[in-house]
């Protein structure tokens, strides 16, 4: 048995939960569009062919805002051919991922699809192949109320009011070398300056994401960053950043530290941010926007039916791409990497987890088959629906765990929430332990503790293994139970967290 004791305080808060940290992502890539959200024909389709039982999962998942229509497929991307009547939409190559895009699906469709599922958009402008005037006349098509030549295409189109989209990336990825249209960080900081500006000056009501680096290991990290904010920090509001390096290579006690990495990477994009500020006497904060995280096998699947270079996919139609299976280990991860994400709330306020259904995704279906939930999608799903008000700040002496990659890690990960409104804390903890479970003592000072509201627990079910995942032959034998033994007292709560697993615990809790 290891020990942890945690310690938190009413009045030690990082500031309001940034709702839109629980973000998700559709690209036009793999299944994650055709056969994912969308399929005319599925049994469950709706009249205008989105999966019901998927947009049902994505509401079950509690994803509050969803990135689109890239990634990598955006850079070659032309809006114009996703709207209008489809059957005049014209049928492209998407160099991307080397697969045959029938535009059977663009931003009208994925408008009224974010309503039904309750998203807010989270549109991405090609800043890869195309400009400043493509980014501009997008905003104006879909934000300017009418009376224009773009405007009045969209309501011929079929949506009289503007879509009235708030938050936009500016392109993806581009300084890395797969990716149409990469730059150096002097030509994308002015690029982005000067489409931002465009983009303003149709509406101005909306909010910039810049292109930050990739992942934290590409040769430019942080020269990217300190260049494109020198051009555009006047003109942006966030910085984005992308981490997928998060895989098991056989060294599940460095896998299980991931996010001590995650820690760097946004410590280490906070510290740039602010590094320009004070170089250029600049008032406001860039904030963060972690728009693509997710633990990704990238070594991993390499098969005639999935072939990890998808260029040996051929111009097929939305074929399987990256189709990861999660285990209860890969959740434990998740949920990690989930804490590390609402500890930095104060500059990390937007992040989205790549993809939302069957491209490295919480959610998979099958074509005209059934949709299920992966052992990933439950940390999300309980974070979004508890994780509400206050972050507080957690004090956090625990037993170690000795990794490979960052040294000792605390066995014992949590992050936690004070809602003031319905008087309820909420704690989201992991025991990265492979064979030990851990004691917890938790301290709520400030508060006198009541009634625990929820206690539930994920890891490896009856008489399988960590390995253990969800899938068409298992059904979802990996999912939440009931974490039993938690003990109240007026002061906090007591109790043991089970070998390698995931828990989440709500308690009401009164000021003292
Ligand atoms: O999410 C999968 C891909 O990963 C995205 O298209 C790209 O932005 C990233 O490299």
């Amino acid at each position: 048995m290891t020990r942890a004791t945690i310690t938190v305080d009413r009045d030690f808060t990082i500031g309001e939960v940034p709702r839109r940290i629980f973000g998700s992502f559709v690209e036009h890539m793999g299944r994650c569009v055709y056969t994912g959200i969308f399929e005319p024909g599925h049994p469950t389709a709706t009249d205008e062919g989105f999966r019901q039982d998927v947009l049902d999962l994505t509401k079950e998942l509690g994803a509050t805002v969803v990135r689109y229509p890239g990634g990598n497929f955006v850079s070659g991307y032309n809006w114009e051919d996703g709207v209008g009547p489809v059957e005049d939409r014209p049928r492209r190559l998407d160099g991307a991922w080397h697969t045959l895009e029938t535009n059977a699906f663009g931003l009208h469709e994925f408008v009224s699809w974010s309503k039904l599922a309750n998203v807010e958009v989270m549109e991405a402008v090609n800043l890869g192949t195309r400009g400043v005037d493509a980014a501009r006349e997008l905003v104006e098509y879909a934000n300017h109320p009418g009376g224009t030549y773009l405007s009045d295409l969209r309501r011929k189109n079929g949506a009289e009011d503007p879509f009235d989209i708030k938050l936009w990336c500016l392109g993806n990825e581009l300084d890395g070398p797969w990716q149409l249209g990469a730059k150096t960080p002097d030509e994308y900081g002015r690029l982005a300056q000067e489409a931002a500006k465009a983009m303003r000056y149709v509406d101005d009501t909306i909010e910039l994401v810049a292109v930050g680096s990739s992942n934290s290991r590409m040769p430019t990290f942080g020269e990217w960053e300190y260049a494109v904010l020198n051009h555009a920090y006047d003109e942006v509001d966030y910085m984005s950043m992308h981490a997928y390096y998060y895989e098991s290579e056989g060294d599940a006690k460095s896998f299980l530290a991931s996010a001590v990495d995650m820690d760097y990477f946004i410590e280490s994009v906070v510290a740039t941010a602010d590094a320009v500020r004070a170089r250029g006497k600049h008032k406001k904060f860039i904030d963060l926007s972690f728009d693509e995280w997710n633990v990704w096998y990238q070594r991993g699947l390499d098969t005639e039916d999935q072939p990890h270079n998808v260029s040996k996919a051929g111009w097929r139609e939305h074929p399987r791409v990256i189709e990861d299976e999660y285990n209860v280990t890969d959740a434990v991860v998740v949920g990690t990497l989930l804490n590390s994400l609402l500890r930095h709330g104060d500059r990390v306020k937007i992040a989205n987890q790549a993809q939302l259904v069957n491209v490295i995704a919480p959610i998979r279906s099958e074509e005209n088959g059934p949709a299920w939930r992966q052992s990933i999608f439950w940390p999300f799903a309980r974070m979004a629906e508890l994780a509400k008000g206050q972050i507080l700040r957690t004090a956090v002496h625990s037993d170690k765990i000795d990794t490979a990659q960052f040294g000792d890690t605390d066995l014992v990960d949590v992050s936690a929430t004070w809602d003031e409104g319905s008087g309820r804390a909420a704690f989201f903890l992991a025991n990265r332990g492979l064979d030990e479970a851990a004691t917890v003592e938790l301290a709520l000072r400030g508060f006198t503790t009541g009634r625990v509201t929820r206690a539930e627990v994920l890891h490896t079910p009856d008489g399988k293994d960590r390995f253990a995942t969800n899938n068409l032959e298992t059904g979802e034998q990996v999912g939440l139970l009931p974490l039993d033994g938690v003990e109240a007292a007026a002061g906090g709560l007591t109790f043991s967290l089970p070998a390698l697993s995931w828990a989440v615990i709500e308690v009401e809790v009164t000021k003292n």
